[in-house]
């Protein structure tokens, strides 16, 4: 038998520890040992240290102990400020439903049509007595009327029909109206409201315009 020649590897001459020895020679050729040691990856490691240590500071005082969805500043009303504001709301969601359930005979600018439907700016039947304007709504009106100088309802065909709306509408409607279009009449409420319904509940049809002249003495005075 020849001997294996494909194996030429390993000089047979040389032994396993010849060979460790030499490649530790080698290895340290390659990658001499360290003297001391370098200062400058602490000094970053230090540095990065401090930034991220201080922008947690700032992070967690800025979104307030880290909430996701941190407070915006508490702002304190005063009680006028508090009262302005409620008005506010109760205006803008009466002036909704003005749109919804008066604009389209009155208008929008409360002005009416001429002949048709009496206008709400400037009109005492708005403006005097609360409960006027609320129990309109609440029943309706027919017949004739004088609004500025001019009659109304003067045929069937131009009534007012109740409109069925809540308490708590009429009295966001009504304070809209009373305070819109240079209007400055007081607010109304839904208690107010609540008691003129129950004020109205015998009346079945619609108020009859002579019917709330002889109501409302006062307000027809002059
Ligand atoms: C379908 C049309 C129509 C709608 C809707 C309507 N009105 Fe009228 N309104 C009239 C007519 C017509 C008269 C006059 C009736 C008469 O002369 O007998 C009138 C009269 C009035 C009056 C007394 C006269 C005046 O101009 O001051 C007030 C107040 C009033 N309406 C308020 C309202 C309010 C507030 C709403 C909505 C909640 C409303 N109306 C919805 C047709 C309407």
């Amino acid at each position: 038998m020849t001997k294996d020649t494909t194996n030429n590897h390993q000089p047979s001459s040389m032994s396993d520890h010849d060979m460790v020895e030499i490649h530790s020679k080698l290895n340290i050729e390659k990658h001499p040992p360290t003297k001391g040691f370098l200062v400058a990856p602490l000094v970053f490691v230090f540095v990065f240290g401090c930034l991220i240590f201080v922008c947690s500071i700032q992070l967690a005082h800025s979104t307030n102990q880290f909430q996701l969805h941190p407070p915006t500043d508490i702002v304190v009303l005063t009680e006028e400020e508090k009262e302005t504001a409620r008005l506010d709301r109760k205006v803008a969601s009466g002036k909704k439903v003005f749109g919804l359930r008066c604009a389209s005979c009155h208008q929008a600018n409360g002005l009416g049509i001429q002949g048709q439907y009496p206008p709400l700016a400037g009109s005492k039947w708005v403006t005097s007595d609360p409960a006027l304007i609320s129990k309109i709504i609440l029943k309706g009106l027919k017949g004739e009327i004088i609004v500025k100088g001019e009659v109304y309802g003067a045929s069937a065909a131009v009534n007012m029909a109740a409109v069925p709306i809540t308490d708590r509408e009429i009295a966001n409607v009504t304070t809209y109206v009373r305070t819109a279009w240079g209007n400055a009449a007081s607010e109304i409420t839904e208690n107010e409201v609540s008691l003129f319904r129950a004020e109205s509940e015998d009346q079945v049809e619609q108020w009859t315009g002579t019917q709330l002249v002889d109501m409302f003495p006062s307000v027809f005075s002059n």
